[in-house]
């Protein structure tokens, strides 16, 4: 049985909505699921914007044979040919040989790379700036290298205003039935999927990211609609989101907060971070608190792109600082988060040294971070006597904050 959604009187959703696969990437837990999103355009011309997963290129092709209704596929555009959407382009291409290949050069070669193509389908080459005309409706392409992928473009519909994004704009999160943002609460209950899936997919990528918000902005009011390939459609509010994804690519927080990450072997560690939230708390500082070793490292990144201060406690192991904790900042230096005001507790029974090694890797891997001087070290736990020192610590960290 197809199931379909109307975007507009021309062009339709025609994805799959994936609630089994456990690890996107097989890396970050999806435990809410994600959407493939696929469009059909009916115009003189019949297109396919963009394929989905193996998994779902039955549903997918179901639902396009069904709005086809006997008519020949004319086009298939991918604007992007990472295998959750383009490996259904061999489903595709079995059922409609003749149409033709709209893509990037980059994407050629990758569809040849995976083997995604069963036959030899015409291809043409999409550049920046052409134009592709199929009756009433025209794109235009933008090209958006490494967002996320090298082979990455997007393009813009001219009559009826349609963005077709790519990766960019989309999140975690299968649709439930739902296709467009005003369907759901976005801002309650999608925001913190769409931050992981913008800061863990395409968080290193934030100056080509920053390119494409520019070439957006171009298109002023003719933007109406933002049909991204993961998530819903965008059909108002856009300069809300636009706005989120400018903060993001710039690396600038959204709140002025505090997240507390601490690691803890047998309890000591995690007794001084929970005091410490709580005089934040008292000081009338908003704060997240995450056990680095229960808390995967996708939600640890995504909230550390919204905060202004990170605060970390970590016990010394083996002269070093906690492994999870160490796994967590090598994270945040592969994606490249800046300019974030850090504060360090340490912990160590005989030798304390995680805090020393933490405030290294801020200072010296970490690009525009600084690290506030006040710390505390404790000795397998905080004692009683060091309540002024943790106080001391809730100022230097609130006053920071407050300015
Ligand atoms: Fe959703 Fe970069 O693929």
């Amino acid at each position: 049985m197809h199931c379909v959604r109307k975007v507009t009187d021309a062009l339709w959703w025609v994805g799959a909505n994936d609630r089994r696969t456990a690890l996107f990437e097989n890396i970050h837990p999806i435990p809410q699921g994600v959407s493939y999103n696929s469009y059909l355009l009916l115009d003189e011309k019949t297109v396919l914007f963009d394929c989905v997963d193996w998994s779902a290129a039955p549903r997918l092709v179901e639902n396009v044979e069904h709005l086809l209704g006997g008519r020949e596929l004319d086009y298939i555009v991918l604007h992007h040919l990472e295998p959750d959407h383009g490996a259904g382009l061999w489903a595709v291409l079995q059922k409609w040989p003749k149409a033709k290949l709209v893509s990037s050069l980059a994407a050629q070669r990758f569809i040849d790379q995976f083997g995604f193509a069963p036959i030899a389908a015409e291809r043409i080459t999409a550049k920046e700036g052409e134009r592709l005309s199929f009756g009433k409706h025209a794109i235009t392409f933008y090209a958006a290298p490494m967002v996320h992928w090298p082979d990455v473009m997007v393009s813009f519909e001219e009559t009826e205003g349609i963005l077709f994004s790519a990766d960019a704009f989309g999140t975690f999160g299968a649709l439930n039935g739902k296709l467009f943002n005003d369907e759901l609460d976005f801002p309650h209950d999608w925001l913190p999927e769409a931050r992981r899936y913008y800061t863990n997919i395409v968080g290193k990528y934030g100056p080509q990211v920053q390119a494409l918000l520019t070439k957006a902005a171009a298109l002023g009011d003719r933007l109406k609609l933002i049909c991204p390939l993961h998530g819903p459609v965008w059909r108002s509010d856009l300069s809300w989101f636009i706005g989120k994804y400018d903060l993001w690519s710039r690396y600038e927080p959204e709140d002025q907060a505090v997240l507390l990450v601490y690691g803890s072997m047998y309890g000591g560690t995690e007794e001084a971070a929970e005091a410490l939230a709580a005089a934040l708390v008292e000081r009338g500082v908003s704060v997240a608190m995450h056990d680095v070793s229960a808390t995967h490292v996708s939600h640890l990144i995504a909230q550390s792109f919204r905060v202004s201060h990170i605060v970390l406690a970590s016990p010394t192991y083996n002269m070093d600082f906690f492994p999870p904790m160490r796994d967590y900042l090598e994270d945040m230096k592969a994606l490249g988060l800046k300019n974030r005001i850090f504060a360090v507790l340490e912990n160590g029974t005989w030798n304390p040294n995680a805090g020393k090694l933490m405030g290294q890797f801020i200072t010296q891997e970490l690009t525009g971070c600084t690290l506030l001087e006040t710390t505390l070290t404790m000795r397998s736990k905080l004692a009683k006597n060091q309540a002024p020192e943790l106080g001391a610590l809730a100022d230097a960290i609130a006053g920071s904050i407050k300015g």
